[in-house]
């Protein structure tokens, strides 16, 4: 898009600063763009090529089994020997790996020297307790330096990660331990949120009674309160690391290309959550090279990306991909506003951070307190700011690009998910901005809006967001049900053989993609992805409830906030007690993040006649809006 054709249309459209243009490492998007789509595994290859192989592959793409596409066949590499191993061989062993920081202001830095160390010293402790290649590993654990490097070091030995994000509770933890039949997990006591200890090792110590496999739980100690250590199964991270066995050199397992390099769940249609799998080459090639087109890393950056590790985005842009780039990492354990909301913009200014990667939530949620906050400090050195997990409202992207990038900083909205496994619809910093389009398409991807038979929607028109060519990062099944992986992304174009995003878009006559949000029931508290029927089973297990709908709605900061509609069982009468009680039964259940905004209590719900809630029936008239077509509720 050119300055000329916007002037017409009166459209709000951000242009990237000269010398932003000057210094960008793409300046011509359309001619990259268009060589990544004629010659799509050419594009794969070279990207490839800027990392190290053990062997190189013999086949970029083997498509003859398809929806499981297979990238880089006959390749042998590891993640780590990319992440860690060749940066020690450089001068970049001296450089910044990782800055933390802790809630209560305590801080750390490694070098890449030390990061190594590390995860070779935690590698060796692990392979000494059996760990090897084809299990899978469960972390849980808060924002602390030894999760990246527990997922390093579980990696490089070729065992296979599962990161269950700390703000999950028991059951949800166990059922993710058991769906991977983890023999290990990796923990801590605790951890620090908004100056209160969250105590990680007694949610696990209660979900392992759900989940038998687990033999070896290895804790971390990080809060220092009482925790329950059982013998023989329970470990300290810090005895086994000053054991002589811990020693500061261990071998990178030689991996095959699709080795799977970790599981991450993430929420669906069904209450059962789908942990998808991605592998060690195709992610990794695909982790790098967007980040790297997008973000434009630099040797100096210091780069922040505010996710949690338990995330997909604190996977490939936390952890993986900036230590693919060889990156100085900002990472930091607590909350936004703790003890003031201005702890973020302090954390900018002290390590000048140059570039900010948060959600919208995350500005919204700091946004309340007023610009007052951020004008407090320095926030000079930022470069490049990005958002995700959910459509960037203009508001928020405005005040985002205002007041924290100085009106300088280019926003990267970057859509994609943990399916994915990187960016899909993304600026680029030399990209015109419309506040809430996630962009154009990155190299590689053809995108569409379709209908339900896949008939392409002109310029404007509401539909469904399908992806028509493959791409290395894209998650390879769901653990142990490929079927469902088939059926649920794949079934609906089988024919045209598109992946099915089950996001809703338009496109506009730019070529510009607005995502508008879920066609399915999973909703989005925070930027976390939440399924409705994961919250319902949470809230049906309570003895007191009959039958649950769940539903999400508006909400000024978080986006969507959950909706409860309960049916009690015969006897029992709602009331304001028991609302709560059921709010702290779902805190033990699910995790806080799934904290219910409200619990209505009903007589009846209004279902189909095959038995099936109409949830679009409860929202539209939670909101106040007419409630539609009916015909098909049963009386
Ligand atoms: C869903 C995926 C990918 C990292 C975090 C979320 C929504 C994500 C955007 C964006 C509009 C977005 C979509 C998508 N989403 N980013 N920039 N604009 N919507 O990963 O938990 O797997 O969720 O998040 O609805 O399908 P996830």
């Amino acid at each position: 898009m050119k300055k000329e054709d916007v002037t017409e249309t009166q459209e709000e459209v951000f242009f990237p600063s000269p010398e932003i243009v000057e210094k960008a490492l793409v300046k011509d998007y359309e001619t990259l763009y268009r060589k990544s789509i004629e010659n799509r595994e050419q594009f794969w290859a070279d990207e490839a090529d800027k990392l190290d192989w053990f062997r190189k592959w013999d086949k970029v793409l083997d498509d003859s089994n398809k929806p499981f596409y297979q990238w880089y066949t006959g390749g042998k590499f590891n993640i780590v020997a990319n992440a860690v191993d060749r940066h020690v061989k450089t001068w970049r062993r001296n450089k910044l790996a990782l800055v933390w920081e802790g809630e209560p202001g305590d801080t750390k830095t490694y070098s890449y020297h030390a990061l190594n160390r590390e995860v070779c010293k935690f590698a060796t402790v692990l392979k000494s307790m059996g760990v090897k290649k084809g299990e899978i590993v469960t972390i849980y654990m808060p924002q602390i330096p030894e999760l990246p490097i527990a997922m390093l070091a579980c990696a490089k030995l070729g065992a296979a990660h599962s990161v269950v994000y700390g703000g999950f509770s028991v059951e949800a933890l166990a059922t993710r331990i058991r769906d991977a039949n983890s023999r290990v997990v990796i923990t801590a006591d605790g951890g620090y949120r908004r100056g209160k200890v969250v105590d990680l090792k007694g949610i696990v110590n209660e979900a392992l009674i759900g989940a038998p496999t687990v033999e070896v739980c290895i804790t971390i100690r990080r809060t220092g309160h009482a925790v329950a250590m059982e013998s023989d199964r329970d470990f300290w991270f810090h005895d086994l690391m000053g054991l002589p066995i811990a020693t500061t050199s261990c071998e990178t397992e030689v991996m095959d290309a699709e080795d799977p390099l970790f599981i991450l769940y993430t929420s669906g249609t069904t209450g059962q959550p789908k942990g998808l799998v991605h592998t060690h080459a195709g992610y990794a090639v695909y982790a790098a090279t967007t980040l790297q087109y997008v973000f434009d890393l630099r040797e100096e950056d210091r780069y922040w990306c505010t996710a949690d590790p338990g995330w997909i985005t604190g996977h490939s842009y936390l952890v993986y991909g900036p230590l693919l780039l060889g990156s100085t990492i900002m990472m930091y354990e607590g909350a936004p506003n703790h003890p003031y909301p201005n702890r973020w913009w302090q954390m900018i200014e002290k390590y000048g951070v140059t570039i900010l990667y948060t959600s919208p939530t995350g500005i919204r949620g700091l946004m309340r307190f007023g610009e007052q906050w951020p004008k407090r400090h320095n926030l000079s050195w930022l470069r490049l700011l990005g958002s995700v997990g959910e459509p960037i409202n203009p508001e928020a992207w405005r005040w985002y690009h205002r007041v924290i990038g100085g009106g300088r900083c280019p926003i990267m909205d970057t859509w994609w998910q943990t399916e994915t496994g990187g960016f899909v619809i993304t600026p680029l910093p030399i990209t015109p901005l419309k506040p809430g389009s996630a962009t154009r398409p990155f190299f590689g991807h053809e995108i569409a809006i379709v209908d339900d038979d896949g008939k392409e929607l002109p310029v404007g028109q509401e539909g469904n967001l399908v992806l028509k060519a493959p791409w290395p990062g894209m998650a390879r099944t769901i653990h142990g049900d490929p079927d469902r992986f088939k059926q649920t992304y794949w079934r609906q174009y089988e024919k045209q053989g598109w992946y099915k995003a089950g996001d809703s878009a338009r496109k506009d006559k730019d070529g510009y993609f607005w995502v508008i949000g879920r066609t399915d029931d999973v909703i989005k508290v925070s930027g976390h992805r939440l399924g409705t029927a994961e919250i319902e089973s949470a809230l049906v297990s309570h003895p007191d409830v009959a039958e649950a709908a769940v539903i999400g709605l508006p909400h000024e900061v978080k986006g969507q906030a959950i909706y409860c509609f309960v049916i009690l069982k015969h006897g029992k009468s709602g009331s304001k007690e028991l609302e709560d009680k059921l709010k702290i039964h779902m805190d033990h259940q699910l995790g806080a993040i799934a904290r219910p905004e409200k619990i209505d209590f009903l007589d009846t719900l209004p279902k189909t006649r095959s038995g099936k809630i109409m949830r679009r029936v409860l929202k539209a008239r939670a909101l106040g809006q007419d409630v539609g077509d009916i015909s098909t509720l049963e009386e």
